[in-house]
């Protein structure tokens, strides 16, 4: 088995099946993956660790998809926003903190007075840092003319997740009506890409009805979309949605952890210099989760700013880690752990995606 490995690790670009293959690799098979994957991120984009420090901007939204904590449907939490103050404190950290880098990230929803305050406060993030912090947003499937008005307010990178490649199973895991459309959300990431974002996607891993052959398809997907950042991890059951119904059908949170460490590594060795986002999910499942994501080709980390009171309502999974500590101990948390995984931070970096650079003629300021 780990013979064959070997063989398709010398492909210059993997099959469908060598991607099946290399997913079921086993436990010396897997490990020549890794091998491989953290000699790939040394070789093209070396071992510095980029920060975007989160802000959990709202659990308002108005999707209802069956495996998020938040959905419209669970009355269980109570629902935020946070304030303009707040917001702009979270920023002023980042920004003292040379994180030079932030993601805004919340439900889904489409109504005037959300999309203008968006706007409002990309433009005073601007001006707080005369330009210094890029911005990231995640706020789900919008019209090409509110993701036009939020770049041109400053936002240059875009986090929408396919969650998964495959339209089957994209509707078992969805209510089937218009506000959950796989070919719709195919279309939002194309006209993100042509308003000049920076583009990021992602799938989860280990959800109930997901084959082995579905993964392959979502890393063929990245390929094929020519994706600039990807964030993906496990799939955590959340006893207030619909799925939880089928937790016993799922692969042990062992199993699960494993596979998304090896949908990274191959996903590194495929897309050589494309952002890789270590996700906290990834943590969730294993105390080491976010280090062994570094150690296998991620090279992007998250450090939580949200005020740690909203924290409790953010709950997408069970046994989401930094649920009480402030940013600060998020920080040196994460410096240590950064360390341990043998990287470095690039503070005061931007950190764009090499893959994008290359992909626009624009050379950038930094
Ligand atoms: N487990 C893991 N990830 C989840 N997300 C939503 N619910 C879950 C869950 N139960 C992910 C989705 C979404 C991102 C913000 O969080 O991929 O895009
Ligand atoms: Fe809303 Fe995103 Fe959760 Fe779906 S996954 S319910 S769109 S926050
Ligand atoms: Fe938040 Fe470790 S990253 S406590």
């Amino acid at each position: 088995m780990s013979t064959g490995i070997e063989e398709i690790l010398t492909h210059p670009e993997f099959s469908k099946e060598d991607l099946v293959s290399l997913l079921s690799a086993d436990d010396t098979g897997t490990r020549k993956i890794f091998e491989t994957a953290r000699a790939v991120k040394l070789q093209y984009i070396g071992n510095k660790v980029y920060f975007r420090g989160l802000i959990e901007f709202s659990n308002i939204c108005s999707k209802n998809c069956y495996y998020c904590g938040i959905r419209s449907g669970n009355k269980k939490y109570k629902r935020y926003e946070l304030s303009d103050e707040e917001v702009m404190e979270a920023a002023a950290f980042a920004y003292r903190e040379k994180y030079a880098s932030l993601v805004i990230q919340g439900g889904e929803r489409s109504d005037k007075k959300f999309i203008d305050r968006i706007e409002y406060l990309l433009r005073e993030i601007s001006k707080m840092s005369e330009g210094r912090i890029h911005v990231t947003l995640s706020f789900g499937e919008q019209s090409p003319e509110t993701y036009r008005r939020w770049f041109q307010a400053g936002a240059q990178r875009y986090l929408l997740r396919i969650e998964v490649s495959n339209p089957e199973l994209y509707k078992k895991l969805h209510p089937s009506d218009k506000h959950h459309d796989y070919y719709k959300r195919l279309e939002a990431l194309k006209s993100l890409r042509k308003e000049g974002y920076q583009v990021g996607s992602g799938v989860m891993i280990g959800l109930p009805f997901q084959t082995i052959s579905d993964l392959a398809d979502d890393l063929l997907f990245f390929r094929n979309y020519d994706i600039d950042m990807v964030g993906m991890g496990p799939y955590i059951e959340h006893d207030a949605t619909p799925l939880y119904e089928y937790r016993d059908q799922l692969l042990s949170q062992s199993e699960r952890f494993r596979l998304s460490l090896k949908m990274v590594a191959i996903l590194r060795i495929m897309m050589k210099d494309i952002n890789i986002a270590a996700t906290t999910a990834m943590q969730t499942l294993d105390p080491q989760g976010r280090e062994k994501a570094l150690m296998v080709g991620a090279n992007v980390m998250m450090p939580n700013l949200t005020p740690v009171k909203y924290r409790e309502d953010y709950l997408l999974y069970e046994n989401k880690p930094c649920i009480n500590e402030e940013a600060e101990e998020c920080k040196s948390c994460l410096e240590a752990r950064i360390h341990i995984a043998g990287d470095t931070i690039g503070y005061d970096e931007w950190g764009d995606s090499k893959h994008y650079r290359k992909r626009t003629t624009d050379e950038g300021k930094k």
